[in-house]
């Protein structure tokens, strides 16, 4: 009889939609969650346990291992924001989840490190796999700061294979 289906058709109801709400809350919010852990920087020493060799011509060679002290040098001429520009390329990450901040806050970021071509190294240290890094490095991945004014300003073309190790 219709009279006595009614409360079991409403409670499937209920309760259908209540684990719909349910199940579209839960995804929105656990989607972070449940999406790739965000891969953050380490800095360039964090490298060199691993591999010694790459670390130490970087430090020797790559003037990207001192590019804190070249904008250092120019500070005085400058205001906070002006300063806070060469941040961008001189330093690893600013702008961006676990980047340079600050010096007191995050030194071993401060110079152009490993990171900036290999991308952030978080997920590597610990699993060692070279799929958690930026994989087949091109000159695009040279021009965010590379770029093509000031390539020209300085009248070089940074090649792949330059400037590393
Ligand atoms: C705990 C050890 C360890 C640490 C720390 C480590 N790596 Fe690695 N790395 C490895 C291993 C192991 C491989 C895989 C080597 C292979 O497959 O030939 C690798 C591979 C790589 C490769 C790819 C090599 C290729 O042949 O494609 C790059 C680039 C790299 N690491 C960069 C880094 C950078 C940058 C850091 C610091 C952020 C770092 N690694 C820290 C262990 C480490
Ligand atoms: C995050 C910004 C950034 C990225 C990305 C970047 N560079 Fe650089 N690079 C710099 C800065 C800054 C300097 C200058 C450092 C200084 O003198 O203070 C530099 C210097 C250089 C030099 C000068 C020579 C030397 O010994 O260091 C070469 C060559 C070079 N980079 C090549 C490359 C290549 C090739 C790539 C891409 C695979 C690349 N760079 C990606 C910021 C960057
Ligand atoms: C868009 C990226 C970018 C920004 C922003 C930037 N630089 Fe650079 N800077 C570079 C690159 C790349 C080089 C390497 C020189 C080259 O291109 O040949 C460099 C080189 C230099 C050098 C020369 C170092 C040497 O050894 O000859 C100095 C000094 C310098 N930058 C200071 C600054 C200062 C100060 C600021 C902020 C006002 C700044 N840069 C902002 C990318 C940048
Ligand atoms: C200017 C960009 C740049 C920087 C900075 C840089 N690398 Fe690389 N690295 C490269 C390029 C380009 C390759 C060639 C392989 C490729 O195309 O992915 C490479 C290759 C490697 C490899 C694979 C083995 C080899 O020599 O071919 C390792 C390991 C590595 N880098 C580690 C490091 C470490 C550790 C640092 C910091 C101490 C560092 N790299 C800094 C650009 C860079």
């Amino acid at each position: 009889m219709i009279e006595k289906k009614k409360p079991v058709i409403c409670f499937t109801l209920c309760y259908g939609i209540v684990a719909m709400v349910s199940l579209v809350w839960c995804s929105l919010t656990l989607a972070p969650v449940w999406a790739a852990p965000e891969k953050t920087y380490v800095g360039s020493e964090a490298c060199q346990e691993c591999h010694e060799g790459e670390y130490k011509s970087f430090k020797t060679y790559a003037k990207k291992a001192h590019s804190y002290e070249s904008i250092a040098t120019m500070k005085k001429g400058l205001n906070e924001a002006e300063f806070r520009t060469c941040f961008e390329c001189h330093t690893t990450g600013f702008g961006q989840p676990g980047g340079f901040q600050s010096l007191q806050d995050t030194p071993h970021l401060k110079n152009a490190g490993c990171e900036v071509c290999h991308g952030p190294g978080s997920l590597h240290i610990e699993s060692e796999d070279p799929g958690d890094l930026n994989e087949d490095l091109t000159a695009k991945d040279c021009e965010t700061c590379h770029s093509s004014e000031r390539v020209a300003a300085f009248d070089y073309r940074p090649l792949i294979h330059g400037g590393a190790h």
